[in-house]
């Protein structure tokens, strides 16, 4: 039993618990899950695993992501990746929902799982009832040899390392990189990007992990407002774009691990509905970083401001006007838009875990959780 319990302290690395040893180690994960992948110098982008598909990939007429949980919000990311840069029309499935739903799936579909685990059952039916119906079916796992990886025509690995925590963190990051490789990939067999576009991308790629380093340097600030909104009963995460995923997934990882009803909404659709709760108890958690969007995002914090609403916002760095308006601001280094979810997340995670530490919550696992699901 003691030497159980110092194992475990040594695994932790130093760390007090493992889902922040997780967070931390994404600048050397996110390397890791492109190491031999890209160069951005002589621009190239290849994935060995999918290398012999890539022909049939780039010639499908869609591409389905099938998925749960943490892993189905990197399959949203993916969705905005795949469609901006490969051009190529992706839809996003629960799993769940997809394998009962006498799905339209033929053998000019690609039908892609991503999981953590490897593992979830409703992913496995999901992936089974694809390969039956004769479309090409793709992996993007995490553990290697697990049954995901197994089933699949061929796949990717996410190689993010064992992930303890069942709140999911280095795995979503790990994977949308992926993702982004796989887009990237498909672009070029398509030839859907002009090659400095092409070559600019994958130089900014190569930044993600120095720049997720950058991200972790505040975490004193961001536990700072953890403290200020740790007794919350609620929070509202806006975002737009491919940051509208980054805000699914930082409600999911507060409701997860620190109990708070926490929900995400495309910025746009609060008007809809989540703008009725708005009140001076409401913190909003507001992706705002510079790109297409960044004005619209402008007027929905205005939206929020105007009903006394708190706003904690993730702006890019050197940011003046969301600043001016904002309660708090977290800063993230410049990126191209479409990388912009890989550095956004990280703060989301940390406030998450700051806030479940101060709340007294069992970090690593959650009460009714379970990281790998293999039944339905
Ligand atoms: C469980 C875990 C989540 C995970 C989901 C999907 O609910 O707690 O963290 O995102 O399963 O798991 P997978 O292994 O398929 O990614």
């Amino acid at each position: 039993q003691e030497l159980e319990l110092h194992l475990e302290e040594l695994e932790k690395g130093g760390y007090e618990h493992f889902m922040l040893k997780e967070i931390h180690e994404q600048p050397r994960s996110i390397q890791d899950c492109f190491r031999g992948r890209l160069n951005a110098k002589d621009g190239w982008v290849q994935l060995g695993g999918i290398k012999d598909h890539i022909e049939k990939i780039g010639k499908a007429k869609r591409i389905i992501f099938v998925a749960c949980g943490t892993s189905w919000h990197a399959a949203l990311v993916g969705e905005y990746l795949f469609e901006d840069l490969a051009r190529i029309p992706v839809e996003v499935e629960y799993a769940s929902e997809f394998r009962y739903r006498n799905p339209i799936i033929g053998e000019d579909d690609i039908v892609i799982a991503i999981s953590q685990s490897g593992e979830t059952a409703d992913t496995l039916a999901a992936l089974d009832i694809a390969k039956k119906k004769g479309a090409t079916t793709l992996g993007i796992c995490n553990v290697v040899g697990s049954s995901i990886s197994r089933v699949t025509d061929a796949g990717s690995y996410t190689h993010a390392g064992p992930e303890i925590g069942v709140a999911s963190t280095k795995a979503f990051t790990a994977q949308v990189t992926v993702l982004t490789l796989m887009a990237l990939s498909i672009a070029k067999e398509r030839a859907t990007m002009s090659e400095s576009q092409f070559r600019t991308i994958l130089t900014e790629l190569e930044q993600i992990p120095n720049k997720v380093s950058k991200v972790l340097e505040q975490n004193d600030l961001i536990e700072h407002i953890s403290d200020v909104y740790q007794n919350a009963n609620n929070a509202l995460y806006l975002g737009r774009g491919s940051s509208f995923p980054v805000a699914l997934e930082g409600a999911l990882k507060l409701k997860e691990i620190s109990y708070i009803h926490a929900e995400g909404y495309p910025a746009a659709e609060m008007k809809h509905g989540p703008i009725a709760l708005i009140d001076e108890e409401m913190p909003v958690f507001v992706i705002a970083t510079q790109g297409t969007s960044y004005e619209k995002v402008v007027s929905n914090i205005q939206e929020v401001k105007a009903r006394k609403g708190k706003i904690i916002a993730i702006v890019t760095e050197g940011d003046t006007q969301v600043k001016a308006m904002a309660d708090h601001v977290i800063e993230i280094p410049d990126t191209d838009e479409n990388l912009v979810p890989l550095l956004a997340t990280i703060p989301l995670q940390l406030l998450s875990y700051h806030v479940a530490v101060m709340r007294g919550c069992n970090v690593d696992q959650p009460r009714n959780l379970a990281k790998s699901v293999t039944v339905e």
